[in-house]
């Protein structure tokens, strides 16, 4: 995986129309009044920066984005007309909305925008040829710039016209969130600072598997949580009463582990749990070492909260995926809480990807002690699985 792209500095933007893809797919929330409101501009902030180095150079930003996922057509409730608010009001300065994302209108509209002006396309996923990477979309978007930029990490795992088809067409360089983005990720898996410290949870084990398996040729140890856990524990020949299960897992998970001893890693797995009755807030609970039939763990217990979070000190580099347990739940929330604060208060570098263990972090406000938080789900997994990602190779191109 080569994580080496151009930045910026690489170009001479003066009067150059300049376009952007940047990721602003936002939460939205309907508001009282009926009108959306975002509930997370995180992914618009973390924009900026690059927004307005191009304004000052001289450049005008020309951005493109997708907001949701509406299958090729106009969907009125994912235009991006809450986000072009929120953005004018971030800048504090000229953004122009335009109500298309490509042709004639768009082009008109780009050449009309006076100096210092943010120009902001449609929702480029109103558009079939988008999320196929169609060719001619992509000559298209190419005719409104001269320039390209990707600063949407969270969708350069997509073969997407607007991501790695402008990459690859037009003169592009990553902007500074995605050069963030890729720096963090880095110094996780090259030539991290040791011991490397993975924490992995989440509900599907099959989801984690090929993160697990490229993860153990770098780190010294993987911590285990969350509903994944059971598959292993019960591989083990644990019993998990009606613990989240993936039988068809097994043999995979069996493998992971002989491949943990093979290479000397620590594969840590729960050695305790908070254990309920029933899927719910208002279940009857109990902390055991073992899950009784009929009962489901949903939390890790503090005995192994204590384990994880020694481990998690003695970290030089530390990479997050996925919760312990049902944090959104109170009973379920401590597991996840601990070994967040224990990745707040780690001295080593931490990275934390992936939307759940993200929002968590947010739950438990923690996110200024932490070195670098994701601004991408998918991505980060796709990063941490060892594979490149289309948006960022096009700029090798
Ligand atoms: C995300 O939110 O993870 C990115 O914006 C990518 O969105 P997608 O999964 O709909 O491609």
């Amino acid at each position: 995986m080569n994580l080496d792209v151009p930045g910026i500095d690489t170009l001479e933007l003066e009067g150059k129309r300049v376009l952007i893809r940047v990721d602003f797919n936002v939460p939205l929330r309907p508001e009282e009044d009926g009108r959306l409101r975002i509930s997370d501009d995180t992914r618009i902030r973390r924009a900026l920066p690059t927004i307005q180095r191009v304004l000052e150079a001289g450049g005008k930003p020309i951005l493109l984005t997708h907001l949701g996922r509406p299958k090729g057509e106009v969907k009125p409730e994912l235009r991006l007309d809450p986000v072009a608010l929120r953005l004018a009001e971030l800048l504090g300065g000229n953004v122009l909305k335009v109500d298309e994302c490509s042709g004639e209108t768009a082009r008109q509209a780009i050449e009309g925008a006076a100096p210092s002006t943010t120009v902001l396309l449609e929702n480029i996923r109103f558009h079939p040829g988008e999320t196929k990477g169609d060719p001619e979309l992509v000559e298209r978007l190419a005719e409104l710039g001269d320039l390209f930029i990707n600063d949407a990490f969270g969708t350069s795992h997509r073969d997407h016209a607007s991501v790695a088809g402008l990459g690859r067409l037009l003169p592009s360089v990553a902007g500074e969130l995605l050069l963030a983005e890729l720096e963090a990720f880095r110094r996780v898996l090259e030539d991290p600072a040791r011991p490397l410290v993975a924490i992995l949870g989440g509900a599907k084990v099959s989801d984690k598997l090929t993160v697990i398996d490229n993860l153990l040729d770098q780190v010294d140890s993987i911590l285990v949580g969350g509903g994944m856990a059971y598959t292993f524990l019960k591989a083990r020949g644990e019993s998990i009463g009606n613990s989240l299960v993936q039988d068809d897992q097994l043999e995979l998970v069996r493998a992971a582990e002989q491949k943990a001893m093979a290479k000397g890693v620590k594969l840590l797995l729960p050695t305790d749990h908070v254990v309920a009755d029933r899927f719910d807030a208002e279940a009857e609970t109990r902390i055991t070492t073992e899950i009784p039939d009929g009962w489901m763990a949903l939390d890790i217990g503090p005995q192994t909260r204590a384990a994880y979070c020694a481990e998690i000190a003695g970290a030089q580099t530390v990479v997050w995926n996925g919760p312990m347990g049902v944090f959104e739940l109170e009973p379920f929330k401590a597991g996840t809480e601990a070994v967040g604060r224990a990745v707040a208060d780690c001295p080593g570098y931490c990275v934390v990807g992936g939307g759940d263990s993200v929002a968590a972090v947010e739950q438990f406000e923690l996110a200024k002690s932490i070195d670098h938080i994701s601004t991408g789900g998918g991505a980060s997994l796709e990063l941490l699985e060892g594979r490149e990602l289309p948006g960022i190779a096009a700029l090798r191109s």
